[in-house]
């Protein structure tokens, strides 16, 4: 695996490529469900290209940018493990050069205001300004995204689409443990108790996927659902029942009386957020089709 740190490096190299580029961006601190992009990535015959950066723009509170785990040996080594062909691991500047304004500003509607919009403000407009610029150096004719991070992949779908973007974005479904705990770096920071506690959510989004296809209501899947993680001893921030495309919650605008009236083509989705201990976890189910 070749590892650059330049742009115009980067650009040399990948210019001399002949398949297809898949790009996997990502902050580092890696786990099973970075290198399944990777894998997804080669196993679509593309040369796997992934980036690690920790992106200073998406962090609202400077205290999590410092604390930010960074682990770039070990990085490297698993990116090494899966023949990723190359590492674009960029300081600061060569992301956002001084004589270049690469900041974007663009109108999400719904989808940047609710669930993580609420409480990380200003995350999705530098969490999109940093793929858009990653997209302009890398140019690959493949992205290869989590939906483990449903609300970031929709936001970076309409970027694409607003922006003409030449690029297909590839949604790698979330790697779980085998207790069905969503891989995320901050699992490491859960206490045994709390380790214990948090399979609990993605057990309450298969129990909403059944009381959602025997027509419960929405509202009511929801109530049941925060209960259920607050009895386990988990604080929920929301458990949204919504739209997979607009992001618009179910609950508010209730035009599912049941599934047989749900038109086939929409996509139904419920997301989570929930503190286990001081550590916040997020995790969706697609609930329909
Ligand atoms: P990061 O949190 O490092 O995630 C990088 C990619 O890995 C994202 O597409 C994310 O959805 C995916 N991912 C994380 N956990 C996963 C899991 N358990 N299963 C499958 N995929 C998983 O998301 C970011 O970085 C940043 O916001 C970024 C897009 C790189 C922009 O800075």
């Amino acid at each position: 695996m070749l590892i650059f740190k330049k742009v115009a490096d980067l650009r040399q190299w990948l210019a001399a490529q002949t398949s297809p580029i898949g790009f996997a961006p990502t902050m580092g601190a890696l786990h099973a469900g970075h290198l399944e992009l990777i894998q997804m990535a080669k196993q679509d015959g593309c040369v796997a290209v992934a980036s690690i950066f920790v992106n200073p723009t998406q962090f609202n509170d400077p205290k999590d940018l410092l604390k930010y785990p960074r682990t770039a040996e070990k990085d490297i080594q698993l990116l090494h493990s899966v023949q990723c062909d190359a590492l674009f691991m960029p300081p600061v500047e060569e992301v956002y050069p001084a004589d270049l304004n690469v900041h974007i500003s663009l109108e999400f509607n719904q989808l940047d205001k609710v669930m993580e919009g609420k409480f990380r403000p200003g995350h999705f407009q530098g969490m999109a300004t940093v793929v858009n610029r990653l997209l302009d150096i890398v140019r690959p004719q493949y992205l290869y995204m989590g939906q483990k991070d449903y609300q970031q992949l929709s936001i970076v779908r309409e970027m694409i689409e607003q922006l003409q973007l030449p690029v297909n974005l590839i949604m790698c479904p979330t790697v779980r443990e085998s207790d069905g705990l969503a891989m995320s770096s901050r699992n490491t920071r859960l206490d045994s108790e709390m380790r214990a506690a948090a399979p609990l959510i993605y057990q309450t989004l298969l129990w909403a996927k059944t009381a959602f296809e025997a027509d419960m209501p929405a509202a009511d899947i929801q109530t049941a659902a925060m209960h259920r993680l607050q009895q386990a001893g988990l604080r929920p921030e929301y458990f949204d029942l919504m739209d997979g495309s607009t992001l618009i919650a179910l609950a508010a605008t209730d035009t599912r009386t049941s599934l047989t009236s749900v038109a086939s083509a929409r996509t139904w989705v419920s997301c989570v957020a929930a503190f286990a201990g001081e550590v916040r976890l997020i995790d969706n189910l697609i609930l329909h089709p």
